[in-house]
């Protein structure tokens, strides 16, 4: 049973969302996917109908989308059982995975007041779950960085581009996406502006473990993230 936080970072197409909610589950922790927050957020902007530059987005960006992204109303649920999200008390789990927002979301996620207001609402989630005496898995791009530098222990999943694509190709065919765009082309362009924008880009904590799973499944990878938390305490 895990009493802390575990923060688990890395680009999409690690075994990320997988690996960090079967850890949730076997530590009988809670489990917070901080991706969908923001991908909740970007569907808002979507449905607002206002204009998004997406490969214009800098860290200032529009007052507009920033203000729409920030009146939004996400709850998550962190159940790692039956993990939902809302927005406006709508179940968008299966919308917010869709080609638009998957689109979308690297420039939404770009604006400093989005960030600065997902990480407020990130961590008293955190501190709410450690309140009730529960340890909770945390996943995302900036947790061990930013969000929770604290966290007891800090993973960072790689894989190489080929594998981490093809595990991309796999979710989009048994979800169904056949509008889904080219995954190795997708995750490429998402690296580059996750890992260059200016507000918390995605890079490893100094003080994470960096687990490679283009070898592994997901057996493997959740026996090694059990065993370093575990070896944490
Ligand atoms: O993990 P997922 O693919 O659902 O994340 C979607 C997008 O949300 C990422 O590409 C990134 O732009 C953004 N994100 C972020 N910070 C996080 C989690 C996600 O910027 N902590």
């Amino acid at each position: 049973t895990l009493r802390g936080v575990v923060a688990v970072d890395g680009p999409s197409g690690t075994g990320k969302s997988t690996t960090a909610r079967g850890l949730a589950l076997r530590l009988d922790a809670r489990y917070l996917d901080t991706g969908a927050m923001y991908r909740a957020v970007t569907l808002a902007v979507l449905r607002s109908g206002l204009p998004l530059d997406v490969a214009a987005t800098t860290a200032d960006g529009s007052d507009d989308v920033a203000a729409v992204a920030l009146g939004a109303r996400v709850s998550v649920s962190t159940d790692p059982a039956e993990p939902r999200v809302r927005l406006d008390g709508e179940d968008v789990a299966a919308e917010i995975r869709g080609s638009a927002v998957t689109g979308a979301v690297s420039a939404v996620s770009a604006l400093t007041a989005v960030r600065n207001h997902l990480v407020a609402e990130q961590r008293r989630i955190v501190a709410e779950a450690l309140d009730d005496g529960a340890g909770i898995v945390v996943e995302g791009r900036d947790i061990g960085t930013v969000v929770l530098p604290d966290a007891g222990l800090k993973v960072f999943l790689t894989a190489s581009a080929l594998v981490r694509a093809g595990r991309r190709t796999a979710e989009d065919s048994a979800a169904g996406r056949s509008d889904a765009p080219d995954a190795q082309t997708d995750l490429a362009r998402r690296d580059r502006l996750d890992s260059s924008r200016a507000a918390s880009p995605l890079r490893p904590a100094e003080d994470a473990v960096e687990v490679d799973t283009s070898t592994l499944d997901i057996e493997g990878v959740l026996a090694r993230l059990q065993q370093l938390a575990e070896d944490r305490g």
